[in-house]
């Protein structure tokens, strides 16, 4: 009898438990976990940033979208970037939610909304890395040199987009 209660078990809870956390992950792989917290990430963004100056707006990306360059910019986002590495607002994919998000109004770009942001123009993300965009939180990053920030501008453009 015992050994019945048993197999019971194995066959309806020991087994169905785990597939079935595996498949609410499989069914909702928009649900992202940051910092041990789950959120879904704002898309579409609004977005009331100042309009670059013409002159930047015409920019393209000199360099070459290579695995170099973007790693190059991967490590700049994720450690070296200073005063502070993109990561802690923008999140580690890349989807606005880094670890200082919840304190910040307007909320950090989401990278991974291609809604949001295909539609900018690589001049404009130039003009606000090396600027700031004044009356938020998003810092100038005076001391990165032009390459630099073409190489960043690669790895955001780079972060697998999540539209839903
Ligand atoms: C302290 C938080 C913080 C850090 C660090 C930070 N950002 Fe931001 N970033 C923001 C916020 C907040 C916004 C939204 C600004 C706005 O709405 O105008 C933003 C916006 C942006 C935009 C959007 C520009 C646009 O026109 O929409 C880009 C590009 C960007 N950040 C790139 C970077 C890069 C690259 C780094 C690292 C080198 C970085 N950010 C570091 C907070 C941050």
């Amino acid at each position: 009898m015992k050994r019945i209660v048993l197999y019971w078990l194995i066959l309806f809870i020991i087994i169905p438990t785990p597939l079935t956390w595996g498949w609410t992950l499989i069914a909702h792989p928009e649900r992202k976990v940051e910092g041990g917290l789950e959120f879904l990430p704002l898309c579409p963004q609004a977005r009331k940033t100042v309009q670059a100056p013409d002159e930047f707006l015409k920019l393209r990306n000199p360099l070459p979208p290579s695995p170099e360059n973007i790693f190059a910019g991967q490590t700049l986002f994720h450690f070296d970037a200073k005063p502070g590495p993109c990561r802690v607002c923008h999140g580690i994919s890349g989807n606005g939610l880094g670890i200082l998000f919840r304190e910040l109004t307007p909320s950090p770009r989401n990278f991974t909304c291609s809604q949001t942001v295909d539609p900018l123009p690589d001049g404009q993300l130039f003009w606000v890395i090396k600027n700031g965009s004044p009356g938020t939180a998003m810092p100038a990053f005076k001391n990165l040199d032009e390459d630099q920030i073409w190489q960043l501008i690669h790895y955001i453009r780079h972060f697998p987009k999540e539209d839903h």
